[in-house]
């Protein structure tokens, strides 16, 4: 497996195997994914972009992660300024790289591609801090609560509703640079 840095343009090439790896990842249906490539195609312009991808020997995609600068205007960010309390909104939302998606194929989950993909997209971060969510889960059983976990991720918000989606989520954060790595323990199959 070999991981890379995407441009923009890498991302919208690969679009349609983006847009496949995140509904396998997610087990969204086909009209949400066809909406998703919408934004997907729009993120990529945003200030502070940053995209990794990891590529079999085949060159096929088996997992992608992207972000951007978080700025007012931006519906997520927009949805958690909303949210939080002043001082949160100053210590976590005043220069953010925003997590955007993060996400492997299953057969190739559960062998550490998430954190590489992690650990290479937050050290290629601008920002003093870092916000992500992802659907409210077993922190103990949850391959993504786990992987955020150690990572240092700390709760923003917890079982918050964006939306138009009835999935209770966490909004997690860290601060930047991301200096000590990670210690992963053994990989599961
Ligand atoms: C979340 C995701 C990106 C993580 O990538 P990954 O390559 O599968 O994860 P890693 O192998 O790096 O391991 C992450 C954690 O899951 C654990 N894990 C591995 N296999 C597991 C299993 N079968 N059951 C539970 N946890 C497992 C790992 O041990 C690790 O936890 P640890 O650090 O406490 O040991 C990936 O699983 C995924 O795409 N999941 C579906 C989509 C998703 O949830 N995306 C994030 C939404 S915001």
């Amino acid at each position: 497996m070999r991981l890379v840095r995407w441009t923009p343009d890498d991302l919208v090439r690969r679009l349609d195997d983006v847009v496949a790896v995140y509904g396998e990842a997610m087990n969204y249906r086909a009209d949400l994914l066809e909406a998703r490539r919408g934004y997907i195609a729009t993120h990529v312009r945003r200030p502070g972009f940053r995209a990794v991808a990891s590529l079999t020997t085949e060159g096929h995609l088996a997992g992608f992660g992207y972000g951007y600068q978080g700025a007012s205007g931006q519906w997520w960010h927009d949805q958690v300024h909303r949210a939080l309390a002043p001082q949160a909104r100053q210590r976590w939302l005043t220069d953010c790289f925003e997590v955007v998606e993060l996400h492997v194929r299953p057969p190739a989950q559960g062998h550490r591609v998430g954190t590489r993909q992690l650990t290479a997209l937050l050290t290629l971060a601008e920002g003093s801090t870092t916000l992500l969510s992802t659907p409210e889960a077993d922190e103990r059983t949850s391959r993504a609560w786990r992987l955020y976990r150690r990572f240092g991720f700390v709760d923003v918000l917890r079982h918050f509703r964006f939306p138009g989606d009835e999935r209770p989520f966490g909004v997690l954060g860290r601060d930047l640079p991301l200096t000590a790595p990670a210690a992963p323990g053994p990989a599961t199959p």
